[in-house]
């Protein structure tokens, strides 16, 4: 670099290349040190960082800028998600602008559009199997027209999430296509296997994730004569990634998402990436290498981004995702918190914090550097019941009975259950059983309005107003999942799919309800009251520094089993949060909450001064305070 008193964009690039270095290659030298193609490698990855470098524009060149030097900036409180299938949301890309208006009252900062991207035709696993990573599904738009929403999004304040399937790519791809027509390079890409003799071995120790749909892990292809495997579904081939090949290619795709405007990758199905013969081939320690140095070549060209890791997985593997021992700070700016969200819903059926906070506070540090959590309490997805033997039993419940009492509870039928919901993938050889449903139903909306019960309807509101004042206050981003805060039930048609298979999860996929987000303000409606209460809260979050995602998320014995309690501890001005897991009316006393350090009544979330009395304060059925 020349002594000027001006850097040019590439001087920049320059000293991100040399801060990147440390974390980028020592990774990379760990998982492809040894393969023949490691030489060539190097260089080739140096002129692709170049070349994204290069394509980069202006704007968001001056983001990464700005961002760069406020590393932070996804930390802020003011940093609220929304997450939506745009075609359900708004018909097509274009249409998501005509939205900004509802976007804005609800606070977001962030949306994810569920994959976009040209998936193969017929069944791909709700967009999740792509075909072609360069271009969007044709019936959203064009890539052209992303970038313009994009940018369009960011000049309103809005930031998108993009998900970049990095697992596995549909069987339709240009590079299965050619592994099987033949090409010996494109199958090196993937798994591929002569006979079945290693898958066979391999099936001993794996976990299946689809059981009942998508049985095995491996699929014969006719067309190659060979086997491949295929993790989800038979048309989703997971590629190979101890293949520096693959991180290559995948780096350039990434890069190329980036500069058209994505500012958020969701890498999708992360946990899998690496394999290994008598292991289950989840969260084998090279995934975190891989993760390691996709972070910190992104960061080199596009430092305005970030990464957010899906695994789905039981707490002492989650807890990597955001980075842990020598990958401290470097491996995903966000990770969902599953954790947080299946003791959410433990809680809520069994109006008993006590598992939750064992959990909550043995398994996780009160904080991460450079990195927070996504905070949520419903996806497209299903819910697992991650739930160990050691955590159940150090509460005194039996992990196996507890996973079916709740898959039971939130399918509806265990005896007064306030849920309705269904079932995904019951194991019959494990018997393990994962659940259906949208936020309002498996809180009860749906069976109190059948019921027109007042006092239920009022009760499932409550669970779900309490539920956000949660995912906002505990760290990290909060996720609004669409139609959550409007209180969409459960999509009970519309299941089947283009090959005649089903996929029970579009229970949770229901259409963006506009009659009801036309109420939104509406304080005699139902979609009123819960948007208004959901909008405030996002809005006391954002006004309240003391939220900011690198302040300590400490989790408290609060007294009363039903109550769940922790203190965001902000330096000199920590904010005690109390929610109330049962639909009895608690108290909380002011010589406890003094002892954990607040002497303050003020709720923070209502903005008001609290009365105590008797030296209690009341927390009402349902209820969330924020003290401080
Ligand atoms: C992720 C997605 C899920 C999909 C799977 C395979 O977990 O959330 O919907 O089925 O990956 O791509
Ligand atoms: C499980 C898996 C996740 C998968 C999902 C499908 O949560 O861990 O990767 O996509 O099931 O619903």
């Amino acid at each position: 670099m020349s002594a000027r008193a001006c850097l040019s964009d590439d001087d920049v690039f320059a000293l991100r290349r040399a801060r990147g270095a440390p974390d980028l290659w020592p990774p990379l030298e760990r998982l492809y040190g040894t393969h023949p193609s490691w030489a060539a490698f190097k260089p080739a990855l140096e002129a692709a960082m170049e070349q994204a470098h290069a394509a980069r524009s202006a704007p968001l060149r001056a983001l990464d800028l700005a961002r760069d030097l406020n590393p932070g900036w996804f930390q802020e409180p003011r940093q609220v998600g929304y997450v939506f299938y745009v075609d359900r949301f708004a018909g097509n890309l274009r249409g998501v602008l005509d939205h900004l208006d509802y976007l804005k009252d609800l606070g977001v900062t962030y949306v994810h559009f569920m994959p976009c991207l040209k998936p193969r035709e017929g069944a791909n696993d709700g967009g999740y199997a792509v075909q072609d990573y360069g271009a969007i599904d044709p019936r959203l738009g064009t890539m052209d027209d992303f970038a313009d929403v994009a940018t369009a999004l960011r000049d309103a304040g809005i930031g998108v999430c993009l998900d970049m399937v990095l697992n596995h790519t549909a069987r339709e791809h240009v590079w299965a296509a050619a592994a099987r027509a033949g090409d010996t390079a494109a199958q090196a890409m993937y798994h591929v296997f002569d006979d079945d003799t290693l898958p066979r071995q391999y099936e001993e120790t794996l976990v299946e994730v689809f059981p009942d749909d998508a049985p095995g892990s491996f699929t014969f292809d006719p067309a190659m004569g060979k086997w491949v495997w295929t993790t989800f579904h038979h048309f989703q081939w997971d590629l190979n990634w101890s293949n520096p090949m693959v991180f290559l290619e995948i780096f350039r795709i990434m890069t190329a998402l980036m500069n058209r405007g994505a500012e958020i990758l969701r890498l999708d199905a992360v946990a899998f990436m690496w394999k290994q013969m008598g292991t289950v081939c989840q969260n084998l320690p090279p995934v975190h290498d891989i993760l390691q140095a996709l972070r910190a070549a992104t960061r080199v060209v596009a430092p305005g981004t970030m990464l957010k890791a899906e695994a789905i997985v039981a707490p002492d593997e989650l807890v990597h995702y955001l980075g842990t021992g020598t990958h401290s700070g470097r491996v995903s700016n966000l990770a969902y918190h599953n954790n947080l969200m299946v003791q959410f819903w433990s809680s809520l059926a069994t109006r008993d914090t006590g598992l939750m906070r064992h959990v909550l506070s043995t398994h996780f540090p009160d904080h991460f550097p450079n990195a927070t959590w996504g905070t949520y309490l419903r996806c497209h997805d299903d819910i697992g019941w991650a739930i160990t033997d050691e955590d159940a039993n150090a509460v005194g419940l039996d992990a196996f009975r507890h996973r079916q009492f709740l898959a039971d509870f939130y399918e509806g039928v265990f005896p007064g259950s306030f849920a309705t919901g269904g079932l995904f993938q019951v194991n019959p050889a494990t018997g393990d059983k994962r659940n259906n449903g949208t936020l309002a139903s498996l809180s009860g909306l749906e069976r109190a309005l059948e019921a027109g019960d007042a006092g239920a309807i009022d009760d499932a509101i409550a669970r779900i107003v309490m539920g956000h004042a949660l995912i906002a206050a505990f760290g990290g981003i909060p996720l609004i999942y669409m139609g959550d805060e409007l209180g969409l039930l459960n999509n009970h048609h519309d299941h089947l799919l283009p090959d005649g298979s089903t996929d029970s999860r579009r229970m949770q996929r229901p259409d963006m309800d506009w009659n009801k987000a036309h109420n939104r303000k509406d304080p005699a409606t139902i979609e009123g009251r819960i948007f208004t209460a959901i909008a405030r809260i996002m809005a006391r979050r954002a006004a309240l520094r003391r939220l900011h995602g690198r302040h300590p998320t400490q989790i408290l014995d609060a007294p009363g089993r039903a109550v769940f309690a922790f203190r965001r501890a902000a330096p000199g001005e920590p904010v005690l949060c109390l929610f109330n897991f049962s639909e009895q009316a608690q108290g909380v006393s002011t010589d406890w909450l003094a002892s954990e350090g607040v002497t303050a009544w003020h709720d923070l979330l209502a903005d008001r001064a609290l009365s105590p009395r008797d030296g209690t304060i009341p927390l009402p059925a349902y209820g969330a305070l924020w003290i401080g």
